[in-house]
């Protein structure tokens, strides 16, 4: 059996992998990035607007905090949400300091631009293809430093000891397909793995993520027994093409640009929807707005509304936004110098995911996550524009540091099964789970082995259900995926209410049943497109089911998560974390309380407007 051997695997190599790797290897350990796509390709690069971090007189940590802490709808959890705004700034100097080229003002100071749910200007960027460039600065740093990196590994199965309790399985390491070879290999990890494996867009048909954005670190984490968190909440972004998905940055509205109905309504203000913030108001507030615009027979083509940027003038918006120009030319082939762009909502973020504390560690020894397969829990029901990448360089670094053994104190944010309140929900899904054959991730047979014969375990389940998939006549994914995503994306979007979500939920639970004698249909060992999307599509599976089990249960409206059976936030019943936790392919539902003790303050749940 091929294997490698290292004191920390990260998983991913975008923002948060890549911050992990290089913040573990400072802190003394020798650490590998296994990854599917080469690092470069990861979909960090496609982030558009930038990074909040107060950094100038008038701002400080406290403020974005608090802009935070609302934003979330005081789901967020205090401490995790701190401990983003207090090591952002610190975070952004470094990068600064490694050369990252931010966009500058006439004096030489680092630009900073308004974004969406923000009191102050703090979202600094580099026109509006920030995250490319800080890829490309952290894959610099991970150059220099001689950080192995495996690409075009595809990480399918994590190594993971089978005692009954999750809280005491230990994590050893995890199984790889080599694209390049057609081998199924092991990583063992000394000291831990970091899932970073980014966001699961693929979910929905309609999305700003990546094809590769399929929710591996999720469901993964969640078939060995960590717990998801929070996964109803989806962001929708505002602003994207029609035709594609491709996002258009609330860069645009930072800089000032309109959105406008197709009645010419500046329709934010005039319709009442943020009378104070208008295009800034958190994104959200602006989706749903824009969807009832539609409903209402104002929108165009009875599907979008238009973002007007023309009266930026040519020179700014070369200045600080020419990737938007080439985005609407190429995809949408509107040039937005001249005329309004068609917008409308697309799934972009996942507030959800893997359950870990402040330190990126979940309730798995040796096991982290961090960026936006984590769920810290930072965002709560709905992440802030420019929250996202901060959250992968501080998260990222953190859990890099703790997993190669630095102390960073005791956390503060509870997880696992300890962290479970006596809340039960009384959900009725009429709809049976399908648990996809003996699957979970544990090593399973009872037996508590020793770390080289857990991972030997795994790489053998491995390569026998891969084998299994490439021998068989069975289901093609791609038609199951297509189901999925058709079914998100009408049932479980912006608009959501209790019957949309059963009957995706039935659908899910169907595909799940087809799912068992899923076939491979390109019989290739070495780079097999076809495998890698069949395993993927197994996770979005997964992914998907988490997220409308905790959208059907929460009977509120809260940020993202808009019931148009449920109305209003209801503090009383539910100011608290959905856990969802494989339980045999059933899942287990149930909740944890929000922190919102901070450092000297408690944070007090306040009606939320813009
Ligand atoms: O609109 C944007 O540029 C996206 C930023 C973000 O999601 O943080």
């Amino acid at each position: 059996m091929t294997t490698h051997g290292h004191d920390v695997i990260v998983v991913g190599a975008g923002g948060a992998g890549l911050r992990a790797a290089i913040a573990a290897h400072e802190a003394g350990a020798d650490v590998a990035l296994v990854t599917k796509l080469h690092p470069v390709r990861s979909h960090t690069g496609a982030a558009e607007g930038g990074i909040n971090a107060a950094l100038r007189d008038g701002d400080d940590w406290e403020l974005h905090a608090h802009d935070t802490m609302k934003g979330s709808d005081y789901l967020g959890d205090a401490p995790a949400i701190e401990t983003l705004a207090r090591d952002s700034p610190e975070e952004v100097i470094r990068l600064e300091h490694w050369g990252m080229p931010f966009s500058r003002e006439d004096d030489g100071t680092v630009s900073q631009r308004p974004f969406g749910g923000l009191s102050f200007p703090r979202t600094t960027y580099a026109g509006a293809e920030t995250g490319h460039h800080l890829l490309h600065t952290m894959y610099e740093q991970v150059l220099k430093r001689g950080i192995r990196v495996y690409d075009e590994f595809y990480v399918s199965r994590l190594a993971v000891t089978d005692h009954d309790d999750p809280a005491e399985r230990v994590c050893h390491g995890v199984v790889a397909y080599d694209v390049a070879s057609g081998d199924v290999v092991g990583f063992s990890a000394a000291d831990g793995v970091i899932l970073a494996t980014g966001g699961d867009g693929q979910v929905y048909d309609h999305t700003t993520n990546a094809v590769a954005n399929t929710g591996d670190g999720p469901a993964m984490a969640y078939r060995a027994g960590v717990p998801l968190e929070d996964m109803e909440f989806v962001q929708f972004h505002p602003t994207t093409l029609p035709s594609t998905g491709v996002l258009i940055s609330e860069g645009v509205r930072g800089e000032g640009g309109i959105l406008y109905n197709s009645e010419g309504e500046r329709f934010m203000y005039e319709r009442g929807y943020a009378n104070n913030a208008g295009e800034l108001a958190s994104r959200d507030v602006v989706a749903r707005a824009e969807l009832t615009e539609v409903q209402a027979g104002r929108g165009v083509d009875e599907e979008y509304v238009f973002l007007d940027m023309r009266h930026l003038g040519a020179e700014r918006i070369y200045d600080r936004l020419e990737n938007i120009v080439h985005l609407a030319e190429d995809f949408e082939g509107v040039d937005p110098v001249e005329e309004p762009m068609p917008v409308k909502p697309g799934q972009h973020y996942h507030m959800g995911g893997i359950e870990t504390d402040e330190h990126g560690r979940t309730c798995i020894e040796g096991l982290y996550a961090a960026g936006e397969c984590a769920c810290a829990s930072v965002h709560g029901s709905n992440r802030l524009g420019g929250n996202a990448l901060p959250e992968l360089i501080v998260f990222g670094a953190r859990a890099g540091r703790h997993a190669a053994g630095s102390d960073l104190g005791a956390a503060e944010v509870p997880t696992g099964p300890e962290a479970r309140s006596e809340d039960e929900t009384d959900l009725d899904v009429p709809v049976e789970p399908g648990a996809v054959g003996d699957d979970a991730d544990v090593a399973a047979d009872g037996a508590q082995l020793d770390p080289d014969s857990v991972l030997a375990h795994a790489v053998e389940r491995e390569r026998t259900r891969i084998q299994d998939m490439l021998d068989r006549d069975g289901t093609n994914h791609a038609e199951i995926r297509s189901d999925l995503q058709a079914a998100m994306t009408e049932y479980v979007n912006v608009f959501r209410n209790e019957a949309g979500l059963k009957r995706a939920l039935a659908v899910i639970r169907e595909c799940r049943e087809r799912y068992r004698d899923v076939a491979v249909s390109d019989p290739s060992r070495t780079f097999n497109t076809d495998l890698v999307h069949t395993i993927e599509t197994r996770n979005l599976i997964d992914v998907a089911e988490a997220i409308t089990l905790g959208a059907a249960a929460r009977t509120e409206f809260r940020g993202a998560h808009w019931r148009q059976d449920h109305q209003e936030r209801k503090d009383d019943e539910w100011l608290k974390h959905t856990l969802v936790a494989w339980d045999g392919g059933d899942p287990d539902l149930y909740y944890k309380p929000v922190v919102l003790e901070g450092e000297d303050k408690e944070y007090e749940p306040k009606e939320r407007s813009y």
